[in-house]
């Protein structure tokens, strides 16, 4: 499968510079790594499935997801959502990917409901790009949490892993991975402060631990040994750094890479709610003693810009995020994931992804089989075409502003005909991420002919108000030819952290009588809005 993406050239011919966020979508705790001239980022995913996206990059600046290395989440029957309850907020956290020479394979680990370490693993693909040449398996599990865990391969080919929340831990794992050989503290912060989402590398021979003190400031530990147990000596790497967003949180976590010529950056994240966690860089320079510094503008600050990391990478950027995909199928392309492991019976992508009811139920939350993707920030339109002349008495499909507190546009389909509804006000009780409203109507619209195809648009701002009281806005609207559209209301956007995840669009399709009902949805098209 190949996702029929009609993408724009994200930088402009001959630009020198990038502009942070380097991509502004919700993929938190970055683990990045470099193999050849190509760049790998690893993301957590929480509930949704196929888990912790594999986006590449030539150059650190466009990023394309290609693969996901949890395509299944094997974690117990509640991922499912089908009888077990549901896993929302639970699932895939901070977790780690690297590349392996020795077995040229890339290795995934991570430490799931404060249990045991999953590990998944695929052989290096020919084209990493390629999204069907990457083979997942799962190669078992590790009965210890590594929790928020750093892999480093070392050039031995020994696997050791840093881990932990509130002090640092370093294990030395068996060949496999499987188990553990050694663990050790070796670092702690001190009563009172935190640090975890640690990274382990060996950068000239010296063992480095990055780690964050959540959410405001990432600290470099450096081992006064050759040995990557330490002991380990700490300096704050970023403090309540100002920038390169305002509203925003303190840019923290992720970790560092080369380039193939020896400069070296950090990629970390800064808490953008509403519209999640998003990657920004900045170049480290070093002190003559080995420690790195984040290079600043003239005020202290991260910068907006900085001259671009690989000015001519050798190999292409893959798409980016903007685009319509007609889901030519088999596969659904690497920007999706479902709201839960989805029933596989129930859908189906061939010219268009269709859609069976694979629930019946009045709970949006409780039914399988929806359909997400990142919202594109700091504004855009997320808009499906949806073919609903098989949908059934009962039967409710449509958009999707999915979050913890979530808003839709939709298809009401009852009796013969089937009416336009925003429904507004669908949530999760924090904590618990339980159902606490199923949500009421807020606006309706007109009843659609029933053969014709409908465009129902989510327009979504996600402009960091992270910490403030102001809450963004999306506007639904629908349209009956895809070119004029009539706004149907609004929704705002929860700015809290707690739900982790980001807002995001979906497509959803569930019955509240009887199953047999399917929608087919022909396009998807993701467009910014200045
Ligand atoms: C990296 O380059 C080497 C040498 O060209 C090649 O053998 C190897 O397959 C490449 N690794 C990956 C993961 O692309
Ligand atoms: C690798 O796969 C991508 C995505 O399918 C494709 O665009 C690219 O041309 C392929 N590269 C090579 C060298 O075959
Ligand atoms: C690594 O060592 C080389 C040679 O001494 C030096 O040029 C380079 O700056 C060092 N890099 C780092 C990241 O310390
Ligand atoms: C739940 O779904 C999974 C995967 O689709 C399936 O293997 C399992 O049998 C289902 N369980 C129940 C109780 O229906
Ligand atoms: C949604 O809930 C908010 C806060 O409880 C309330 O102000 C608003 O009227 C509700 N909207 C709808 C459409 O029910």
């Amino acid at each position: 499968m190949k996702p029929l993406f009609l993408s724009v050239l994200p930088l402009a011919l001959g630009a020198t510079t990038f502009t942070n966020p380097v991509l502004w979508q919700d993929y938190p705790d970055v683990d990045v790594f470099r193999v050849n001239s190509t760049y790998y980022y690893s993301s957590s995913t929480f509930a949704y499935s196929p888990g912790a996206p594999v986006l590449t990059s030539p150059d650190l600046v466009n990023w394309t997801p290609v693969t996901h290395s949890v395509p299944t989440l094997n974690f117990g029957p509640r991922y499912n959502l089908n009888g077990s309850g549901s896993a929302y907020v639970k699932g895939i956290w901070a977790s780690t990917l690297r590349y392996r020479a020795s077995t040229d394979s890339f290795i995934w680990m991570g430490c799931v409901e404060s249990s045991k370490t999953y590990i998944w693993s695929s052989p290096a693909p020919r084209n990493t790009s390629d999204s069907n040449s990457w083979k997942w398996t799962s190669q078992g599990t590790n009965p210890a949490c590594y929790y928020d865990c750093g892999l480093l391969i070392d050039d031995d080919d020994t696997l050791y892993i840093s881990y932990g929340n509130p002090r640092i831990s370093v294990a030395q794992l068996s060949r496999d991975g499987t188990r553990q050989v050694k663990t050790q503290t070796v670092y702690d912060p001190g009563s009172g402060t935190t640090f975890e989402g640690s990274r382990l590398y060996k950068i000239n021979g010296t063992y480095y631990i990055f780690a964050t003190r959540p959410a405001d400031a990432e600290y470099v530990l450096k081992s006064t040994t050759n040995s990557p147990f330490g002991p380990y000596t700490a300096k704050p790497l970023v403090n309540r750094i100002s920038g390169p967003l305002s509203s925003a949180g303190f840019s923290h976590q992720g970790g560092v890479v080369d380039t193939p010529d020896g400069r070296w950056y950090y990629v970390a994240f800064m808490d953008s709610y509403p519209g999640g966690r998003i990657p920004v860089v900045a170049p480290l320079k070093w002190t003559s003693d080995g420690w790195p510094e984040v290079v600043t503008d003239s005020k202290g600050a991260w910068a907006r810009e900085y001259p671009l990391p690989v000015p001519n990478p050798s190999i292409a950027a893959g798409p980016g995020p903007e685009g319509t995909d007609l889901f030519p199928g088999p596969a659904l392309g690497p920007q999706w994931e479902w709201n839960h492991n989805p029933d596989n019976s129930k859908w189906k992508a061939n010219s268009g992804l269709t859609l069976q009811t694979a629930d019946v139920t009045t709970d949006l939350f409780a039914a399988r089989n929806t359909l997400t993707q990142r919202i594109l920030g700091p504004k855009s339109a997320g808009t499906f075409r949806i073919d609903a002349s098989k949908m059934r008495d009962g039967d409710r499909a449509g958009a999707v502003l999915f979050r913890d507190r979530s808003a839709y546009i939709g298809l009401w389909k009852d009796g013969s005909s089937a009416k336009i509804v925003l429904v507004n006000n669908l949530t999760l009780a924090q904590s618990s991420w339980t159902t606490s409203s199923k949500g009421s109507v807020a606006a309706t619209g007109p009843t659609l002919t029933a053969t014709d195809d409908v465009w129902l648009r989510i327009e979504a701002d996600i402009t960091p108000a992270f910490g403030s009281n102001t809450e963004r806005t999306a506007t639904f609207s629908y349209s009956s030819d895809g070119k004029t559209f009539t706004k149907l209301g609004t929704a705002s956007l929860a700015n809290s952290w707690q739900y982790f995840t980001g807002y995001r669009f979906g497509v959803f399709n569930h019955a509240t009588k009887d199953l047999g009902g399917e929608i087919k949805v022909k396009s998807f098209t993701m467009q910014l809005v200045k």
